[in-house]
């Protein structure tokens, strides 16, 4: 009960418009997690909404958007379901967005076909995801954006002859997985072994799997855990077992070197490198205006990271779905608006491919360096405008 009251005082703290004739009202499910260790997701996710919604109030048409919040707690799928569920059949939202974890999109999907509610993904990364309904579109990445990538630019650039993967067993670890040792293998690379270590929910004792690893002295070790409190676990584990000075790099999607954990992983973090397609250390125009913003928002000492800026680009994109609706909302509607739909964001130009209804967006390879007492992140290559390439390439579930 305490949930529904506060989710309904938040709905009206965030009812958006100047109401005049004409004005719908378009009520949007978020489903987020704002609970555990996967909370800090949730608020980033949320605090892009809310700027984006503080910024850019006459983006909305005029009309009103009314935000309903539930929590889908952690990443199994059933909390998710059903708070879906309740909010299509008792609430009667027009649009669902949020999903922070792959499984809680999945099991969301069936629902949002059948009720016919469009689903705005903010950051679930599975690259075969939106093939689960015609009214999925996805505003944050797929594995495949920085894993295939990542493999390629590892064995060609990096001079890794063989690699170790290590990844969280869930749908998006084992993506990543395939994504880099696609790249890595049609570059020439061999990987020598691919290390499930645990699930999403708690941060596992890395130790038996990255002790593994350091035995197979590979050159490259390739990590994928979903960000947050696992990522700093996994260079401590990597600094405290010496595998720098055993001569492995640490390299992985940008999951494991996200913008809110930089300034906590030490030393040996330094020179690592990730490939993702976005930091707050971008220094292009549009990126500095928009940090700018989060800390006079939010504080000096926070920052923005994918998931805050996906949060961000995601309320731009329902802006315009909106809008191009007239407030009338539609799943087909929202689905034809944000076709082709092309955006300046922060991170740079994106687009929803009309194939696909995923993300276009640049993969960047960015390197870890620490300047004035801090770790910054280096954009050192960019791959432009890349569609996922799990689809284009026709891999597995992406046939
Ligand atoms: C996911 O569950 O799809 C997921 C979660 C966290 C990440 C990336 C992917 O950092």
């Amino acid at each position: 009960m305490r949930l529904r009251n506060w989710a309904g005082a938040l709905a009206a703290a965030l009812v958006l418009g100047a109401g005049s004739a004409g004005a719908e009202t378009v009520k949007i499910g978020v489903v987020l997690t704002y609970s555990g260790g996967a909370a800090q997701f949730g608020e980033q996710i949320d605090r892009g909404m809310n700027l984006f919604m503080k910024q850019n109030a006459d983006a909305f048409g005029g009309h009103k958007v009314e935000l309903i919040k539930r929590d889908s707690k952690r990443p199994g799928g059933d909390i998710a379901k059903n708070a879906v569920k309740e909010l299509i059949t008792r609430d009667k939202v027009d649009i669902l967005t949020g999903f922070v974890f792959s499984p809680n999109a999945m099991a969301s999907a069936p629902l949002a076909t059948q009720g016919k509610v469009p689903m705005i993904i903010m950051n679930a990364g599975t690259a075969w995801i939106p093939s689960l309904s015609p009214y999925i579109a996805r505003v944050s990445f797929t594995m495949w954006h920085a894993g295939y990538p990542m493999g390629k630019y590892a064995s060609e650039k990096l001079g890794c002859k063989t690699a170790a993967i290590g990844f969280t067993d869930y749908p998006p670890g084992k993506d990543s997985r395939n994504a880099f040792t696609t790249g890595f293998e049609e570059a020439g690379g061999k990987v020598l072994e691919a290390i499930p270590m645990g699930g999403p929910r708690e941060v596992p004792d890395f130790t038996p799997f990255f002790q593994r690893v350091k035995n197979a002295k590979p050159d490259c070790f390739y990590v994928f855990v979903p960000a947050g409190n696992h990522s700093v676990a996994v260079i401590k584990t990597f600094s405290t077992l010496g595998m720098k000075d055993g001569g492995i790099k640490l390299i992985g999607p940008g999951d494991i070197t996200q913008d809110t954990k930089l300034q906590s992983m030490g030393a040996d973090a330094d020179g690592m490198i990730t490939v993702h397609h976005y930091s707050a250390d971008y220094k292009t125009p549009t990126n500095l205006a928009f940090v700018k913003a989060w800390k006079e928002s939010y504080g000096a000492d926070t920052t923005p990271d994918f998931m805050g800026v996906a949060g961000y680009d995601g309320m731009a994109a329902i802006a315009h779905a909106i809008t191009a609706q007239g407030g009338k909302i539609s799943a087909e509607g929202t689905m034809k608006a944000l076709s082709g739909w092309t955006y300046d964001s922060p991170r740079g130009k994106i687009t929803i491919d009309p194939e696909t209804r995923d993300i276009i967006q640049d993969s960047n390879v960015h390197k870890v360096v620490a300047k004035d007492g801090k770790l910054m992140i280096e954009v050192i290559d960019t791959i432009p405008q890349v569609k996922d390439p799990c689809k284009a390439l026709k891999i597995g579930k992406c046939k």
